[in-house]
């Protein structure tokens, strides 16, 4: 049963996300009259006999993941698979699964009859601690990422931290990338908090994962609550992204979106060392005590061909001016979004990134 929640305020709705120790919350769920319950196939492989175990094999659509799948063309094939249940204006969409079944599920929920009601279930460290709220549906449509979409969140998240047990590795640091960033941008104190956690972090310690998707849901609500203020802080949520997004491309899309991020927040760094507002000392801490370890794709996949990086950096949707943008951590975690970034700049970083890893 659910033990902590929190409510996000939003102008598509209000809604809350609820931390359950144990998964008794999933009987509830089963019991639900009227609804259309979707389980990411991997979910359902690891978990039907498990913590999903009230939920009739009947009443369970089996979702198939993949990136390439994040398409108009599976919505359909969900349209279909709705319908064909006779389902109705009332009927609740009930999805469990991480980014990918949060992406497809919310964008059928936000269109089947104009909009019916949706309850998500996160299952990976990502969905739990990120992605689960912001209100973004998004579909790839050709080679491009997230073009697609609708504003629509859920009506209740439900957030059980034991199924990120069963994370393949790179899945979950790749979550991991995205806790930890939530906890820099969140300032000198949750940084802390997350060093000290770390370890436990990385063996997945049921209740440190709970605490942490906790913290990093706290802070990044604040950031999208102030944002109706439009003080632009929202931008600090890329952080790591600037860079991130290109190496991402650059390894079409090999590598894991967090992973990339945390080496996205290393070249920051670096680039905020040699302009001279982050000190050598600090940048070197951070490094090695919280942003390497964080890092479980071999270095030798970073190493990819600077024009390229340099050329999606160009790219990137969140670019404004003729040079490119960064989102930078200082001493003192001061952040600051600069859009002066050179290309020389960003070629020196890339260069030195395989000397520090
Ligand atoms: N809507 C948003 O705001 C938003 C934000 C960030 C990312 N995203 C999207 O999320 C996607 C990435 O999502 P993700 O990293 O959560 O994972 P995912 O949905 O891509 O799943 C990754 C893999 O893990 C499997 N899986 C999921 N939960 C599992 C579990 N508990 N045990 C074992 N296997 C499990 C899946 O079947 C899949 O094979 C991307 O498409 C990205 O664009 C959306
Ligand atoms: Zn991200």
């Amino acid at each position: 049963m659910p033990v902590a929640g929190l409510a996000v305020r939003s102008l598509f709705g209000d809604y809350r996300v609820e931390l359950a120790e144990s998964p008794g919350f999933v009987g509830e769920l089963a019991a639900l009259p009227q609804s259309f319950v979707i389980v990411d196939e991997n979910v359902w492989r690891c978990h039907r006999d498990g913590v999903l175990r009230p939920l009739a094999d009947a009443d369970v659509h089996v979702l198939p993941i993949a990136e390439q799948r994040k398409v108009l063309a599976s919505v359909e094939e969900l349209y279909a698979a709705m319908t064909a249940r006779a389902a109705k204006r009332n009927t609740t969409v009930i999805s469990i699964g991480g980014g990918i079944t949060q992406d497809l599920t919310g964008f059928l929920a936000s269109t089947i009859y104009r909009g019916v009601p949706w309850i998500f279930v996160p299952t990976t460290l990502l969905a739990q601690a990120d992605s689960c709220i912001g209100s973004k549906t998004s579909l790839n449509f050709r080679q491009f990422k997230n073009l697609i979409g609708t504003l629509y969140p859920p009506e209740r998240v439900l957030v059980y931290p034991g199924f990120v047990a069963t994370q393949e590795e790179e899945d979950y640091f790749s979550g991991l990338g995205e806790v930890l960033k939530l906890h820099l941008i969140g300032g000198e104190e949750a940084a802390a908090v997350y060093a000290r956690e770390a370890p436990a972090l990385t063996g997945r310690r049921p209740a440190a994962v709970g605490d942490a998707v906790w913290r990093s849901l706290e802070i990044k609500r604040a950031f999208i609550e102030e944002d109706e203020r439009d003080t632009g802080r929202r931008r600090w949520l890329n952080f790591g992204h600037c860079f991130g997004h290109a190496l991402e491309s650059a390894s079409d899309f090999a590598l894991p979106h967090g992973q990339a991020v945390v080496a996205g927040m290393i070249l920051a760094g670096l680039v905020a060392r040699a302009r001279g507002r982050l000190s050598a000392a600090t940048e070197e801490r951070l490094r090695r005590a919280l942003l390497r370890p964080a890092l479980v794709v071999p270095p030798d996949r970073l190493a990819l061909d600077a024009d390229t990086v340099i050329g999606a950096m160009g790219q990137d949707k969140k670019r404004t001016g003729p040079k490119l943008a960064l989102v930078m951590l200082y001493d003192g975690f001061a952040m600051e979004v600069v859009d002066d970034l050179g290309e020389d700049e960003a070629r020196e970083a890339l260069r030195e990134l395989q000397g520090v890893l």
